[in-house]
């Protein structure tokens, strides 16, 4: 093993380059404040064997008939919609992901997320900052509450189970939810109801995206089906912008289709400082901070390095996602 090299392309918690040092890997960081451009990228990987990864790294089609020598990638995220796995599998090489470690953190941003559009706390808060807060207002700043309210899941996953679990717990709400298959734990744990895609976006107070960005997910939440919602609905998303359509969910907001919105993740990133939605009484935005915690960052740390450790260790990838191009024993 001692002759293979790592390239972790971001500075990532510690543990990752102790992890794959003690393994016996030579590990190269990228130092730099951002993430390299595709070519610094490709100029770099081709003097490595590996490939720690960070969502802003672009592993398209290019890049893969650029690095076809790669070993393993170990993507530093549970999402993978920057890499091209049909190219990396063309190519032989196994791409791992980060999941589970991040669901609790993700989950309690969708949470707070909900919370904070319902009750238009980030708009309340710039009030005082603007020096607005002169009074107690009887009829001003009105949210609504959460209680037996239904929240709507699209993509009962890890982390929509965790949001299910949440709201269940907080505020008694319904679950409904869509998914590709049924989740039996998530109907038996919390009551959860399968519907159908156009059930979910017709019956929710709250709905919550946690799909992947897939060809199927992109633009999905467009001004079609924000039309279907409920005008007193909150549309939230932590998973990825590519899977809402910004014009249309500006556009909706405005119309009064749906009531509030709150994104951890927007289209493009990072979002413009100008964009209406942030001065919008009824939306909350933060800058893609779903999996910001000591704890999360770290065990996403490990699991990447652990993916590429096993691989060297015995051809095992135990976060795979494209397990095919594993050899298997025999
Ligand atoms: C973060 O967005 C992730 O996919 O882990």
């Amino acid at each position: 093993m001692s002759s293979k090299k790592v390239l972790i392309t971001r500075l990532i918690p510690g543990i990752a380059k102790t992890m794959l040092t003690n393994a016996g890997l030579e590990v190269m960081e990228w130092q730099g404040d951002g993430p390299m451009t595709q070519q610094e990228l490709i100029t770099q990987t081709k003097q490595v064997n590996a490939l720690l990864s960070l969502g802003a790294d672009k592993l398209d089609k290019y890049f893969f008939s650029q690095c076809a020598h790669l070993d393993i990638i170990g993507q530093f995220a549970v999402g993978y919609d920057n890499i091209d796995i049909e190219a990396a599998s063309l190519a032989g090489i196994p791409v791992s992901n980060t999941p589970d470690v991040l669901s609790e953190a993700t989950a309690d941003v969708a949470f707070g997320l909900m919370m904070a559009v319902s009750r238009k706390m980030f708009y309340n808060h710039k009030t005082i900052i603007r020096g607005e807060w002169k009074q107690f207002e009887p009829l001003k700043n009105l949210g609504f509450q959460l209680s037996g309210k239904t929240l709507g899941i699209f993509g009962m996953g890890r982390i929509g189970m965790v949001m299910a679990k949440r709201c269940k717990g907080a505020f008694d709400m319904n679950i409904i939810y869509h998914n590709r298959t049924r989740n039996r734990e998530a109907e038996m744990r919390y009551g959860a109801t399968y519907v159908s895609f156009e059930e979910l976006i017709r019956e929710s107070d709250v709905l919550s995206v946690h799909s992947v960005l897939s060809e199927e997910t992109r633009g999905l939440f467009n001004r079609e089906v924000f039309n279907q919602m409920k005008p007193s609905s909150i549309f939230i998303n932590t998973s990825r912008g590519g899977v809402h359509n910004e014009a249309d969910l500006i556009e909706a907001l405005t119309k009064g289709s749906i009531w509030g919105a709150g994104l951890d993740v927007t289209n493009p990133e990072p979002m413009k400082p100008n964009n209406p939605l942030l001065e919008m009484p009824n939306v909350a935005v933060l800058p893609h901070i779903g999996s910001a915690t000591v704890e999360a960052r770290n065990g996403m740390a490990r699991l990447a390095a652990n993916n590429i450790i096993s691989f060297y260790r015995d051809g095992s990838v135990p976060n795979c996602i494209n397990p095919k191009v594993l050899k298997t024993p025999g």
